[in-house]
């Protein structure tokens, strides 16, 4: 099913921030939004899973318009589009598996939710998420006594548990160092083609983009300016994205650049906090 968003616009007062955006993304592609600060990335983000409603335009979903979407049908919008942040928004003193099944709440009662009874199925869930993300020993501690790649595999974990179709990302690797981002970026990809959710995230370097993304949308003043394969990014696209220097000249990449290079390192997992031991002792 394709996801359309046809002239969208959002305005903060005299402010456009996003200004008549059109884009069609297929089922399952892995998109990157790229620009400088105050582009419009984050805004159309927002739009897509409706934290910000377009001032005017259309966003389809097959058939569903987002849009119009009010009450029951827009928590379940949002349910089948998980985002995550740059600040991760973990709650901090809760334990990380409690935050990973925080990402059930859509689909369970509200009395259930307001009891917080998690079942035994949704406790298995997130150590099962929590395993694919390699971080499955740090289930019991609190969420924010983990380094800042660790909470941001957490809040992949959790977005995980909403079972989403596509997964949005803002600037999730910003905060990170190049180590710890490069895991997260490919945790995206691997959700991406494992799962075959369509991912959309926003990163403020290029070479994040060439190296993730099939597809790179570059924005510049709340418009597309570029939208192609990381082989079409040539300097006159990195131009209209980025623009030229201050004194004219061409831009240096390495500004844009997180240098993900380090290698991936090897993820301890600890046999005494095997899944079933925390799922025995989690009642
Ligand atoms: N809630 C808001 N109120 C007023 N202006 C906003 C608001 N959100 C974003 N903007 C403005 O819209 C523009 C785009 O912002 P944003 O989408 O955050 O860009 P980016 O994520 O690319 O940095 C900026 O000029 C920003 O100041
Ligand atoms: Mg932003």
């Amino acid at each position: 099913m394709n996801f359309e968003l046809t002239q969208v616009t959002r305005r903060f007062g005299e402010k456009t921030a996003v200004d008549s955006v059109t884009l069609s993304i297929p089922h399952g592609q892995m998109v990157g939004v790229i620009g400088r600060s105050g582009a419009g990335k984050s805004t159309l983000l927002r739009m897509i899973n409706r934290l910000a409603d377009p001032t005017s335009g259309s966003i389809r979903f097959g058939e569903l318009e987002v849009s119009n979407l009010r009450g029951a049908a827009l928590r379940h919008w949002q349910r089948d589009c998980a985002m995550i942040f740059q600040q991760f928004n973990l709650v901090p003193r809760l334990d990380v598996l409690t935050n990973v099944m925080l990402g059930r709440l859509n689909h369970r009662s509200t009395l259930m939710s307001v009891l917080s009874i998690f079942t035994r199925e949704e406790r298995i869930m997130a150590i099962a998420a929590l395993e694919r993300l390699g971080i499955e020993q740090t289930a019991m501690q609190a969420a924010g006594t983990l380094s800042g790649g660790q909470q941001q595999r957490v809040a992949i974990a959790r977005a995980l548990m909403q079972a989403p179709k596509m997964l949005l990302a803002d600037e999730p690797i910003a905060s990170l160092d190049p180590l710890n981002a490069k895991i997260v970026m490919d945790s995206l990809r691997d959700i991406n083609e494992r799962e075959g959710i369509t991912v959309i995230t926003n990163l403020h370097t290029l070479d994040t983009a060439r190296a993730y993304c099939e597809r790179i949308i570059g924005m510049s003043g709340g418009r597309v300016v570029f939208d192609g394969g990381p082989q079409d990014l040539n300097a006159d696209a990195v131009k209209a994205i980025y623009g030229a220097g201050h004194d004219g000249n061409e831009i240096d990449e390495s500004m844009t650049s997180t240098a993900i290079r380090a290698p991936v390192a090897k993820i301890a997992t600890d046999a005494s906090l095997s899944p079933t031991a925390m799922v025995a002792t989690a009642h």
